[in-house]
């Protein structure tokens, strides 16, 4: 039986800062309804790897398919021109922040119903249909009034992620979604984005929750100074690396 396209690719993706360089060919496929988690220490690569998915972050070079079609970008005078595709590649592939950035003057519906309107020009009522669902999805049906400052981190978190949902993601990128957490919102967060696992999306998720790692992930990538140090199901990953650098990384964080 032929293999089904990945839903991304990334194939030797590389960028660097200056003389430094932080991605590194970094290659790797991401199946349809699977979760990719992504682990590493600080300054590995983590969050610079996914920005360069939606060019966030503009790669220096490799590529990226999304259903097998390469991402195309063009810069100019070398920056990013923002195109009406590259607009419709960030929808597609939204990225949900440690530090939740919802717009602050907007309640938690207007939010979630926001881009829809603007960016994918869907009719009013339907959007604010769809966000009061997707707030429901995430547990705060009686929280869609309030605004930001009205909710707790964990609450404002969980409406980001509605907000991520509203868009139809291809792939939703997560980028340490609990760690500006109190410990105690965190298991609340982590339930939604268990739920959408469950559910079939398609996940990127850099994390340091190494427990909801091994449980939530289908492949689990260490990345270690901009390169792929390990990479395989959880259970290999973390109960049988084949690496040193892995085992190392492991034993220091677990
Ligand atoms: N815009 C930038 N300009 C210059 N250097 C950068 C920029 N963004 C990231 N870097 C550098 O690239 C390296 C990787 O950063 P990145 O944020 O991707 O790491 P990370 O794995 O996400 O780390 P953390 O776990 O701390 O979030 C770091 O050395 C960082 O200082
Ligand atoms: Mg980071």
């Amino acid at each position: 039986m032929a293999q089904e396209t990945p839903r991304l690719s990334v194939r030797a993706l590389s960028k660097s800062f200056g003389t430094v360089t932080v991605l590194d060919a970094v290659s790797l496929d991401a199946e349809r309804g699977r979760v990719t988690s992504i682990i590493g220490s600080s300054g590995s690569g983590k969050s610079t790897f996914l920005r360069c998915l939606n060019l966030l972050e503009t790669p220096d070079s490799g590529e990226v398919l999304i259903d097998g079609e390469p991402v195309r970008f063009e810069l100019r005078g070398g920056r990013l021109k923002v195109s009406r595709e590259i607009q419709a590649l960030r929808a597609s592939l939204p990225m949900v922040f440690q530090s939740f950035n919802l717009w602050r003057h907007m309640t938690a519906l207007d939010n979630v119903a926001a881009a829809p309107i603007h960016v994918l020009g869907r009719p009013r009522k339907e959007a604010r249909a769809q966000a009061a669902d997707l707030l429901a999805r995430v547990g705060l049906a009686d929280r869609a009034d309030h605004y930001p400052h009205q909710l707790s981190g964990g609450q404002q978190q969980r409406a980001a992620i509605a907000r991520a949902l509203a868009m139809t993601p291809k792939v939703l990128l997560f980028d340490e979604p609990t760690s500006a957490l109190d410990p105690e919102l965190v298991g609340e967060v982590l339930k939604v984005i268990e739920g959408l696992a469950e559910a079939g999306d398609t996940m990127i998720l850099v994390t340091h929750e190494m427990g909801f790692a091994r449980n939530v992930s289908d492949q689990v990538v260490l990345l270690d100074q901009g390169r792929i140090a390990e990479a395989g199901p959880p259970a290999q990953v973390f109960d049988a690396p084949r690496t040193q650098r892995a085992a190392q990384f492991l034993a220091s964080v677990m």
